[in-house]
C-alpha cells in the first residue's frame, strides 16, 4: 500500500509542515461545536437563514465574535453563510439542533465538558505511563467521578443515547434480529437500542441492566415511547452477574470501556446467564489493522485517556471469545464506524 506521504515529503499537493500546521489547529472545529451548541446556535437559526445580529440576539451572544465562529465552522460544512452575514443549517449543522431525532447537541455538550476536556490536556500522562490521565488530573477513576456528580452522569447518558441512536439505525439494518425473543441489553444505558429493536421487531421483550442509578432514567425513556410492558429494566453490576434467561444478549459500545481482565468478566457473566443456544451481539468498533484510516482508532485514545479499556481489533475480540467460553462467528461491518460483532457459545 502506497504511504500517503510520498517520497518528497508532500502529502499530496500540501507540504508537510502546512499539513501539520492545519492538524495541530484541528482541534479548533471540535472546540467551536462545542461552544456554538451551548449556546443553542442551531436551534436559533432553525428552519429559515437568519442574520448573525438575529442569531447574536437569540442566543445572547456577541455578534462579530459569533460572525468569526460560524464563518470558520461554514468553511468546514458546518453553516453556510447564503448571503454576507446571513447563516442557514446544512444537513451536518441540524444535528446540533436539540429538536431532530438522533440530535448530537447533547454529545456536544458532553465532549465539551471541563473534567473531560482537562484530561485530554494532559494526554502526554498517558501516553508515558499507560495509565488514565482522567484518574491523574482528577485523583479518582471516571466511574467514580460520575457517581459522585449526578448531573455529569446524566448528560453521559444522554450523550449516549445520541450515540445511540447514530449507531442503532444502521446496526438494525445491518443485522436481522426477528428470530429473538428475549433480549438482555447488558449496559443498555438509556435504552435507545431497546426501544429500537422493540419497535423494529413487535414480537420482542427485552431486559434493560445497568448500573442502579441509571435504571429510573432507562424506565423513564421507555415508559415515555409506550414500551414499559415489553422492557424491564433491571439494576445490577456486570462484572459481578447478568439476568438469565435471554436468547440473545447484546453489548453495544461498552466493552471497549474495559481492560481485558474486566471484559473477560463480564463476558463469562453473560456466558453463565445464557442457554447453550444463546447468541452474543456486541456493537463496537473493530478498526483494522496497519495504517488504514478508522474512526474506532481515535475513540481508542478515548479509551486510553478516560479509562482503562482499549477499542479491539478482531483478533482481539477472537481472543477475548475463546477466554470466556464463547466461539466468534461472524463480524459484519455497518454505515456507523461500529461494527456487528456476533459470537455463540463455544
Ligand atoms: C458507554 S455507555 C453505553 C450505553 C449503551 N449501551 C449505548 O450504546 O448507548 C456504557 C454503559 O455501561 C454502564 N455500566 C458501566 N459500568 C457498569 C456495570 N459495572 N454494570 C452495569 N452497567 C454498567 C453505564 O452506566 C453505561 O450505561
Amino acid at each position: 500500500m502506497t504511504h500517503p506521504l510520498a517520497d518528497d515529503g508532500q502529502i499530496g499537493d500540501v507540504p508537510p509542515p502546512v499539513r501539520m500546521y492545519e492538524m495541530l489547529y484541528s482541534s479548533l472545529v471540535s472546540q467551536l461545536l462545542i461552544a456554538v451548541a451551548e449556546l443553542g446556535v442551531a436551534d436559533a437559526i432553525g428552519d429559515e437563514a437568519r442574520h448573525i445580529d438575529d442569531i447574536a440576539a437569540r442566543t445572547d451572544a456577541h455578534p462579530g465574535a459569533l460572525y468569526r465562529g460560524l464563518r470558520a465552522l461554514a468553511s468546514v460544512g458546518v453553516f453556510t453563510e447564503v448571503e454576507p452575514y446571513t447563516f442557514g443549517l446544512t444537513p451536518l449543522a441540524s444535528t446540533l439542533r436539540s429538536d431532530v431525532p438522533g440530535s448530537m447537541r447533547d454529545l456536544a455538550l458532553y465532549v465539551g465538558l471541563p473534567d473531560r476536556q482537562r484530561s485530554f490536556g494532559a494526554l502526554v500522562h498517558s501516553l508515558r505511563t499507560g495509565k488514565p490521565t482522567f484518574d491523574h488530573v482528577h485523583g479518582t477513576d471516571w466511574w467514580s467521578h460520575f457517581a459522585a456528580h449526578p448531573e455529569l452522569a446524566s448528560l453521559f447518558n444522554n450523550a449516549m443515547g445520541s450515540m445511540s441512536v447514530m449507531v442503532n439505525s444502521s446496526t438494525l439494518d445491518a443485522y436481522d434480529l426477528s428470530h429473538v425473543r428475549k433480549l438482555v441489553d447488558v449496559g443498555g444505558g438509556h435504552g435507545r437500542l431497546v426501544a429500537s429493536l422493540l419497535q423494529k421487531y413487535p414480537e420482542m421483550t427485552a431486559v434493560l441492566y445497568d448500573l442502579p442509578r441509571v435504571v429510573p432514567e432507562a424506565e423513564a425513556v421507555l415508559a415515555e415511547l409506550g414500551l414499559a410492558d415489553r422492557a424491564e429494566c433491571v439494576g445490577g453490576d456486570f462484572l459481578e452477574s447478568v439476568p438469565a434467561g435471554g436468547d440473545t444478549y447484546v453489548v453495544s459500545w461498552t466493552i471497549h470501556d474495559w481492560d481485558d481482565d474486566d471484559a473477560v468478566r463480564m463476558l463469562r457473566n453473560i456466558r453463565a446467564a445464557m442457554g447453550d443456544s444463546g447468541q452474543l451481539i456486541i456493537i463496537d468498533e473493530v478498526p483494522p489493522e496497519g495504517d488504514t484510516p478508522h474512526f474506532g482508532k481515535f475513540e481508542d485514545i478515548v479509551m486510553l485517556t478516560l479509562l482503562t479499556g482499549h477499542v479491539r481489533t478482531e483478533a482481539e475480540f477472537t481472543d477475548l471469545f475463546e477466554r470466556s467460553g464463547f466461539r466468534h462467528k461472524e463480524t459484519r461491518p455497518t454505515r456507523a464506524p461500529t461494527s456487528v460483532i456476533v459470537a455463540v457459545p463455544a
